[in-house]
């Protein structure tokens, strides 16, 4: 077996970053809505650097209008990652894409995600759970809403609440009412940091919001008293390897900081963050590793334990990832 075919974990996987060009591009024509700007001849997304990603993304996603435009979205995206050896995924779901932050939307929104997700553990064998995702820079007082959303669904399948956008824009603590209010009601709790921001954009989504993971934190490496914090409180770094060489965050893997916070003890995982936008899948990302870091079918079976021991879901659920993690005894 080849390292590819290992089964995985992704914990960093935004629901409408995961659609395919072609399938916003269907939407968009049923819907009669002209998006045309956002797409190369090619076909795939256009965009010059993150900040006009951001508004790509956007774009894109003002073509799912309804639950059921989610439902088959969902679909589609778990498609791709089973196809990948995915056999447990936690996708960021935003209510300000599904019904506009209103609680009752939202409720049939994330019905039609969970009616998706069920109908691919069934056909496809891979396990989803949700984690609501605020927008940076949407600002505070929608992240309330967005927090209220989470908090009024939280449960066995909507297991976490996190923050993604422009970390460049407000302060981690501006956001700590919302992230409060999710952590009351059970939620787990992953911020984005360190991808855009440098070692002090972590530090402060630490101090101020509590995370358990933090999605990227991969600029922690320039503070090497953050990076031994991150190893001794043994948070999670949701490492998105091809999303930052990609982006320009760092020219080439081999520049990437994501094999020395390992060898520093920091608990990295991998994901793909927004797979067809940058060109990448999960297979592609452990393929990409092994040549450049030469990582091992036992370092990605490290990986994938870590990844399952820092997911947001019941222990039942864990225990059952754990096993199909393990080689085969054969
Ligand atoms: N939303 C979708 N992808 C993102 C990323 N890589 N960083 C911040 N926000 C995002
Ligand atoms: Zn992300």
């Amino acid at each position: 077996m080849t390292v590819t075919d290992l089964p995985k974990v992704e914990l960093h996987l935004h629901l409408e970053g995961g659609a395919p060009p072609q399938f916003i591009a269907g939407l968009a024509k049923e819907k009669k809505l002209d998006i045309s700007g956002i797409f190369k001849p090619d076909g795939s997304y256009d965009y010059r650097d993150f900040w006009h990603f951001l508004e790509v993304y956007e774009a894109a996603t003002s073509t799912l209008q309804s639950p059921d435009d989610y439902k088959r979205l969902t679909l589609a995206v778990l498609e791709e990652s089973a196809k990948n050896g995915v056999i447990y995924t936690e996708s960021f779901i935003s209510p300000d894409f599904c019904g506009g932050r209103d609680v009752g939307a939202w409720r049939e929104y994330l019905a039609a995600i969970r009616e998706a997700a069920e109908e691919a553990e069934r056909t496809m064998g891979i396990t989803m759970r949700g984690v609501v995702t605020c927008i940076r820079h949407f600002g505070p007082e929608k992240a309330k809403e967005t927090a209220l959303c989470a908090a009024e669904t939280a449960g066995d399948w909507l297991t976490g609440f996190g923050m993604a956008g422009d970390e460049k824009k407000g302060k981690p603590a501006d956001f700590a009412y919302a992230f409060d209010m999710a952590r009351e009601a059970g939620l787990g709790i992953t911020v984005h940091a360190g991808e855009w921001g440098g070692a002090a954009s972590v530090r402060d989504a630490l101090d101020a919001l509590r995370p358990s993971r933090i999605g990227h934190g991969v600029h922690a490496i320039e503070d090497l008293a953050l990076v031994d914090r991150l190893a001794e409180d043994e948070v999670v770094l949701e490492v998105c390897p091809g999303s930052n060489v990609f982006l320009g965050v760092y020219p080439s893997l081999a520049r990437h900081p994501i094999a020395e916070l390992r060898k520093r003890g920091v608990k990295v995982t991998v994901s793909t963050d927004d797979p067809p936008f940058f060109h990448t899948t999960m297979k592609s990302e452990y393929d990409r590793l092994s040549e450049t870091f030469e990582w091992e079918e036992d370092d990605f079976r490290d990986l994938a334990r870590i990844a399952a021991n820092a997911a947001f879901c019941d222990e039942a659920t864990r225990t059952r990832v754990l096993k199909k993690l393990e080689p085969a005894d054969v």
